[in-house]
C-alpha cells in the first residue's frame, strides 16, 4: 500500500487489490461452507443456481459495492454519509458493520477447528482412521470437547486481532500473495488424488448432473446467501477495500477476476471433497463437519501425505485468516474513521467482544447443542441471521442505492473511470449492469428474503 494525495492508504497495484479482495472472498466459505451446503441441497442443482447467482447478481453488486468505496474513500457508514443526507443510508452501513461482527463470531469457531486440525495433522492423528466413520467420530469427539473448541476459537480470534492490530498492509497483502497460490496448488493435489479413487465418478455426477426437480425456494435461498457470503458482499467489506483504490483502477475487471477466482476455488474444493465422499460411500449431507471427515482420510493416502495434510490445514487457516482480517477490519475502520478511536483500542475491545460472542457458537457443538431456537442452535442461528438475512438485506439496499438513489450520471461517470475499454466502450454492458441493479437483483433478493422468513 502507498499513501494517496489525501494521506489515506491505497493499494500498491491492481493485482494487490485483486489478491486482497480475493483473499477476503476465498476462505472457509469456499472450502467448508460451499461443499456442505451443496451436499445438503442436492448437489448439482444447487451448484448451478449458485454459479448463476454469483455471476448474474454477485458481480454487479460487487461492482456497486467497490464503487461506493472508491468514490467516497470512506468506511461503510462514512461512505453513505458522504453520499446521502438521510440517516437511513448510514444505518445500512451500520448494519453491515454489525453483520461483520456477527459473522466473525461464528466464522472463528470453524477457523478454530482448522487450527486445531493443523495440530492433529502434526500429531499424525489422521492415520488412526481405519473406517470412513472413524474420521467422523474423531471430529465429533474434538468439537464435543469444550476446552478444544473454545480454546482454538479464542486462539484464532487472537491471531486475527494480532494482524489487524499491527495493520493489514504488509502482513495481509504479502501473506495473500504467498498463501493463496499455495492453497490453490494443494487443493489441486488433493483433487487429483480424490479423482483417482475408485468410485469417484459418482461424486462427479452428484456435482455436475443437475436434477432440476430438486430446485425449490430453500435451495435458491441457500445459493443466493452463499453467493453473497462467498464474495464477502452485503456488509461493506468490499466497500472498505474499494476505498483504498485509486480512481484509475478498473473496477469491473477486478470484480470479474475476484468472482472467477472465488467460484473456481469453490468448485475445485467441491470436486476434492465429493469424489472422496462417494468413493468412501459416505453421506453428502452431514452438514458443517463434512470437510473435517473427508479430507483427512484421503490426505493420508497420498505419498508424502503427512506433510500435505499439515500444509493443507495451514493453508486453510491462512485462507480463513485473510477473511477474518477483512471482517475485523470493517469493524475497526468504522470506529477509527467515524468515532476517532485509536486503532489498537478498537481492535482490542471489539476483538475481545467478538471472542465472547464466539463462545456460545463454540458451545453449540457440545454443552449448548440442545438449546435451540427455531430449530437452530446458537451457531446455526447466528449463521442464518448473518448469511441469509443481513447480507441479502445489505445487498438489496446497495443495489437500490446505486440503481435508484445515487445520481445516474455520477454513477456512470464513476464506474466508467478506469473501465474505459469495457463499460466505457460498450454501452450495453453498462446498461445491463444498471438493469441488474435496478430490477433483477433487488426483486430476486426480496423474493428470497420473504421466503427465508416464511412469508411465501
Ligand atoms: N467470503 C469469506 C469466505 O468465503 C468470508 C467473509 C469475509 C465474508 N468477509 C466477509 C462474508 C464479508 C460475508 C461478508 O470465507
Amino acid at each position: 500500500m502507498s499513501l494517496g494525495k489525501t494521506g489515506r492508504e491505497q493499494w500498491g497495484s491492481k493485482l494487490g487489490f485483486i489478491l486482497a479482495a480475493a483473499g477476503s472472498a476465498i476462505g472457509l466459505g469456499n472450502i467448508w461452507r460451499f461443499p456442505y451446503l451443496a451436499g445438503e441441497n442436492g448437489g448439482a442443482a444447487f451448484i448451478f443456481i449458485y454459479v448463476l447467482c454469483a455471476f448474474a447478481i454477485g458481480i454487479p453488486v460487487l461492482i456497486a459495492e467497490i464503487l461506493i468505496g472508491r468514490s467516497t474513500q470512506k468506511d461503510p457508514v462514512g461512505a453513505f454519509k458522504a453520499l446521502h443526507k438521510s440517516p437511513f443510508w448510514p444505518a445500512i452501513g451500520g448494519m453491515g458493520v454489525l453483520a461483520g461482527f456477527v459473522i466473525l463470531s461464528f466464522y472463528s469457531v470453524v477457523a478454530g477447528w482448522s487450527l486445531g486440525y493443523v495440530v492433529e495433522a502434526i500429531k499424525g492423528s489422521f492415520y488412526q482412521y481405519t473406517a470412513p466413520d472413524s474420521a467422523g467420530k474423531h471430529f465429533n469427539d474434538l468439537i464435543g470437547n469444550v476446552g478444544w473448541s473454545v480454546g482454538y476459537m479464542a486462539a484464532f480470534m487472537l491471531l486475527t486481532m494480532l494482524v489487524v492490530y499491527f495493520g493489514v498492509q504488509k502482513g495481509i497483502e504479502r501473506g495473500s500473495k504467498i498463501m493463496m497460490p499455495m492453497l490453490f496448488g494443494l487443493l489441486i493435489i488433493v483433487t487429483i488424488q480424490g479423482l483417482s479413487l475408485e468410485g469417484s465418478s459418482a461424486g462427479l455426477s452428484y456435482l455436475f448432473n443437475p436434477d432440476f426437480s430438486k430446485i425449490n425456494a430453500k435451495v435458491v435461498l441457500a445459493a443466493l446467501g452463499q453467493a453473497f457470503f462467498s464474495l464477502s458482499l452485503g456488509m461493506g467489506a468490499m466497500l472498505t477495500y474499494g476505498s483504498y483504490l485509486k480512481k484509475k483502477d478498473n473496477i469491473p475487471s477486478s470484480a470479474v477476476w475476484v468472482a472467477v477466482l472465488d467460484t473456481s476455488v469453490a468448485v475445485i474444493a467441491g470436486v476434492a471433497i465429493f469424489t472422496v465422499v462417494f468413493a468412501t460411500k459416505q453421506s453428502p449431507d452431514v452438514g458443517p463437519s463434512l470437510i473435517f471427515r473427508t479430507l483427512p482420510a484421503v490426505l493420508t493416502q497420498i505419498p508424502g501425505g503427512y506433510i500435505f495434510s499439515i500444509l493443507f490445514f495451514v493453508a486453510l487457516v491462512l485462507a480463513a485468516l485473510t477473511s477474518t482480517v477483512s471482517l475485523l477490519e470493517v469493524v475497526t475502520a468504522y470506529f477509527v474513521d467515524e468515532k476517532k478511536w485509536d486503532r489498537k483500542k478498537a481492535v482490542l475491545i471489539f476483538g475481545m467482544a467478538c471472542l465472547l460472542l464466539g463462545i456460545p457458537s463454540a458451545l453449540s457443538f457440545n454443552v449448548l447443542a440442545d438449546s435451540t431456537m427455531f430449530g437452530l442452535n446458537f451457531f446455526g442461528l447466528t449463521e442464518f441471521i448473518a448469511s441469509n438475512l443481513l447480507l441479502p438485506i445489505g445487498g438489496f439496499f446497495i443495489s437500490i442505492f446505486v440503481g435508484w438513489v445515487w445520481h445516474k450520471a455520477t454513477v456512470r461517470e464513476n464506474v466508467i473511470a478506469g473501465a474505459e475499454g469495457s463499460f466505457g466502450k460498450y454501452p450495453w454492458l453498462l446498461t445491463t449492469w444498471e438493469i441488474v441493479l435496478k430490477y433483477i437483483a433487488p426483486i430476486l433478493i426480496f423474493i428470497v428474503l420473504l421466503s427465508s422468513i416464511g412469508l411465501i
